[in-house]
Formats: C-alpha cells, sequence, structure tokens
C-alpha cells in the first residue's frame, strides 16, 4: 500500500481528513450520507439508483438546475436594475440539452441557447417558445438557418460573412425579419485550457473586432435583417470577472462606434462561469461576478457617455455540471508500484472515456468518493479509469480514496452534469448510459440509457427480418 504522502500526487491535491466527506462545492446541495453511509441525492441512495437503473448511470439533481437558475437569473436582473437595464440568461444547451431539462430552465426564466440544428429540434420539441432562442455556430446550413428563420428563432448570432449572404437569401424569400447579433472576437484569451479559450485571435469563431464594422454596416442594408447588437464568449470554466471585463471593454469601444450609424440595444457577453470539480476549486459566487461584470460594462458606457444596452449572458456549465453525478460499479483494482515507494491505485470503472472524454480531452479533473458505503481504510492515492482500449481513458486521474475500495462498490463522480453526457459516444460499442432526474426522494428516467441492440442498430451487415 501506498503513502497519502506518495510524491505521485499532484501539489493541488489534498489529503481528505475524511476519505467520505463530500465537499460543499462539488457536489448537489442535497449531497449526503444514508445511516449506513452510502451517497444520497435528493433522497435517494446510490445504491437504489444502481439497482433500479444499472451502472454507469448518469444521476441529475433537478432542484440544484433549478436552484442554479434561479441565482443567475436573480443575480443578473439585479445587477442590470442596480445600472439602469435588463439582462437576459440564456441557457447554454451545449452543456446538457433535453426536453425535461429544457422545460426545467424556462419554468425558472431563463432563455435558451443552441449551436445546432439538432439543438434547435430538442428546444422546439420541449415546447420552448422560438422567441425565447438564441442560435449560436460558426458554420450553420442554409437548412439550419431557414429553419430557424422559419420557425421564429429570437435571435440568431451571425459569425461569419457567408452566413450573412444565406440570411439574406432566406429573408429575401420569406419576407421574415430576423433578429441578429454579431459575434466578435475581442482577442481576449480567457484563464483557461487552450481549447476553451475562443475569444483569442487564432479561432474559427466570429469576426474579428477589425472587420466587425463592415459586417454590421451589410446587415444593416439587408432588409429582412435588425441588427441589435454584438455578441463575445471569451471561453469556458473561467474564473473570475477579469477577463470579463477586459473583454467588455473592447467590445464597448466597437459598440460605441456602431452607434453613430443607428441604434445598438444590446450586448451579450456570452458564458463561461467556472464551477468547482475538485475540492479545491473556488468559483466566485455567481452575485459577485454578476455585480462587477456589470458594473464593468455600466462604467465602460459612462466613460463613453452611452447607455447602457440591455445585456444577455448564456452559462451552460454553471447551470448544470453540479447538479450531475455520475454513478459506475468498480470493476477491478490493481496496485501499480513504479519504484522508489512511488505507485498508485488503479480502480477501473464500467464506464470511461464514452461517458466522460473530459479528462481525455481536456486534461480534466474530476474527483470521486465511494458511494455504496463508508470506506474505511486510509486514503490511497488512486486513478478511476475505465474500459476502454487505451491508456487516456481516465475517469478521474488523481484522488484518495479508502483503500478498501473494492469490485462491486460503487464509486461516484460529482460534477459531471455538463459536457459528460453531451460529448459522450460509443467508442468501443459501450452503449451510452441513461439519465435519470432525481428529486424529493424520487427518480426519473429522462434520456433512456442505450442497449447493445440501440449500438448495432445501425449496423447494415446484421441480417435482419
Ligand atoms: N456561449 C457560447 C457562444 C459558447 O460557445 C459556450 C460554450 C457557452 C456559451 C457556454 O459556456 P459555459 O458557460 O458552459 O462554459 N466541452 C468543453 C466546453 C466547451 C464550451 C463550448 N462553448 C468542456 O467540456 O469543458
Amino acid at each position: 500500500m501506498h503513502s497519502p504522502v506518495d510524491s505521485l500526487a499532484p501539489d493541488w491535491l489534498v489529503v481528505p481528513d475524511d476519505v467520505n466527506e463530500l465537499p460543499t462545492a462539488v457536489w448537489p446541495a442535497s449531497a449526503g450520507r444514508s445511516d449506513d453511509g452510502a451517497l444520497m441525492i435528493a433522497g435517494i441512495t446510490a445504491t437504489e439508483l444502481a439497482q433500479t437503473y444499472g451502472t454507469p448511470l448518469l444521476v441529475l439533481d433537478e432542484d440544484e438546475v433549478r436552484s442554479r437558475a434561479r441565482a443567475f437569473r436573480t443575480a443578473f436582473d439585479e445587477a442590470a436594475a442596480d445600472h439602469g437595464t435588463t439582462a437576459q440568461v440564456y441557457y447554454a444547451g451545449k452543456a446538457f440539452l433535453s426536453t425535461v431539462v429544457a422545460r426545467w430552465v424556462v419554468e425558472e426564466g431563463l432563455r435558451v441557447d443552441v449551436c445546432t440544428g439538432g439543438e434547435l429540434e430538442v428546444a422546439l420539441a420541449a415546447g420552448v417558445a422560438a422567441s425565447s432562442l438564441g442560435f449560436h455556430g460558426n458554420n450553420k446550413s442554409l437548412a439550419e438557418l431557414t429553419r430557424a428563420v422559419e420557425v421564429g428563432v429570437g435571435t440568431i448570432i451571425v459569425d461569419s460573412a457567408i452566413e450573412i449572404e444565406r440570411l439574406a437569401a432566406i429573408t429575401a424569400r420569406t419576407g421574415a425579419t430576423q433578429r441578429v447579433l454579431v459575434r466578435v472576437i475581442s482577442g481576449v484569451h480567457a484563464e483557461t485550457h487552450d481549447f476553451l479559450a475562443t475569444a483569442h485571435e487564432d479561432q474559427k469563431f466570429g469576426f474579428p473586432l477589425a472587420d466587425a464594422e463592415a459586417a454590421v454596416a451589410r446587415i444593416r442594408d439587408i432588409p429582412g435583417l435588425d441588427f441589435v447588437g454584438l455578441h463575445c464568449h471569451i471561453g469556458s470554466q473561467i474564473f473570475g470577472v477579469a477577463g470579463f471585463r477586459e473583454s467588455a471593454e473592447r467590445v464597448l469601444e466597437l459598440h460605441a462606434a456602431l452607434l453613430d450609424e443607428g441604434p445598438v440595444p444590446h450586448l451579450n457577453l456570452g458564458g463561461g462561469f467556472g464551477i468547482a470539480y475538485t475540492s479545491v476549486d473556488d468559483p466566485t459566487p455567481i452575485e459577485t461576478l454578476a455585480g462587477e461584470i456589470v458594473a464593468a460594462v455600466a462604467e465602460g458606457c459612462a466613460a463613453r457617455g452611452i447607455a447602457v444596452p440591455a445585456l444577455s449572458f448564456e452559462p451552460g456549465r454553471a447551470i448544470v455540471g453540479t447538479a450531475g453525478v455520475t454513478i459506475y460499479e468498480v470493476g477491478t483494482v490493481k496496485d501499480v508500484e513504479l519504484g522508489s515507494g512511488f505507485g498508485r491505485t488503479y480502480i477501473s470503472v464500467d464506464g470511461g472515456m464514452s461517458d466522460n472524454a473530459r479528462p481525455a480531452l481536456y486534461g480534466a479533473q474530476f474527483s470521486a468518493r465511494l458511494a455504496s458505503r463508508l470506506g474505511v481504510g486510509a486514503p490511497q492515492l488512486s486513478r478511476v479509469v475505465g474500459k476502454h482500449c487505451e491508456s487516456g481513458d481516465i475517469v478521474v486521474d488523481h484522488e484518495y480514496l479508502p483503500d478498501d475500495v473494492s469490485p462491486g462498490d460503487l464509486l461516484a463522480v460529482p460534477a459531471t452534469g455538463a459536457y459528460c453526457a453531451s460529448l459522450a459516444s460509443n467508442y468501443n460499442h459501450v452503449p451510452r448510459p441513461p439519465i435519470v432526474a432525481v428529486r424529493d426522494g424520487r427518480s426519473t428516467v429522462i434520456v433512456r440509457g442505450e442497449t447493445i441492440a440501440d449500438v448495432l442498430s445501425r449496423d447494415a451487415g446484421i441480417p435482419r427480418p
């Protein structure tokens, strides 16, 4: 067995005082332990959920999603009111979208941001009013744009000169008037993983600030398009306000210049609000962020002598991330010795990169806890790995888990509500897990799990009657 001071542990990883504790920033507010030590979410034990639905299983805490949606709406409403304007919050559906979740967030007063024809259809199937949808994407097809205009999508966020011409042709043909925002690149590189940062210059999204004025002029010339403002999204999993403040400052310079030629009633500053994945992450409360970001915009407007525009934000991860907990069953446990007393325990679970690609894609860190009972052993440096055929198939890179974790135990990985199911695949022909909503001691399937038959159903070489 390896000691907790094993040097394979990264500097940030803290040996927990109690291997069974559930750090509050990482778990849904309803998470706790039952009398027999099992993890409970919204009044249901992980054991009962696993017995009912099998593993792996993504559990989504409905109250957590709703309360975060409400917190965002209230925080931005209040911050905007303090500066004489209004704010809309769009839930970024790419984080996780199903009809049920779309209805929850809309019931809590949010709008919905979609970025493909598929996401658009989910929102429409959920009964979300088309007028409260924002439609994103750097390569929206003619068919997707036509559908969006025809159903009356509230705002299309234009990403390229070619898209402007596509929309000109569609609105000329249908006679519709389409509200559009223009997505710009502010040049701010948010402090996050490179792949997640979207507002530095060398990337595919939006218009460089220098080109945006011409794009807006072209839009203002097209009778079927109603230019309402600029959009900028600087990245994802961002802590703090510095990036938002700097980006707003640069975008406001263009916003002010555009006012010379016509109205610019809106400004959308995107999403990207970070969440805690491990006990050392310490995200700023949304009330503070909203207050500081809106104040920065108001200051920038005051300095330019212009009115504060109506504001919009697009949080995805911060609404659903912490509401999700993935439950796995442990299959094998191996102690791997690397010499000089260094080593770690590899704990293999029955899912992996097919249900959570984030560690493999971004080197993302997660945490884990024993979920079917209390651990009684000492904290052991562990790596939770999946069942896929590659060594990068890591679920939790570094965690201290009790050294009595054994085959048949359940492990729970928190903060998997965002960008896990969305990015899931059938790699190695592994079926994607069910997604189950929990609330007040009740559970409901909101997305059914795949079967092997589902996975084989597209193989045209299998003889079928
Ligand atoms: N608005 C726009 C235009 C976006 O591109 C995104 C995310 C959001 C809003 C929502 O960002 P959020 O609040 O969720 O950070 N798969 C990556 C994240 C990709 C984010 C893509 N765009 C991950 O797993 O970390």
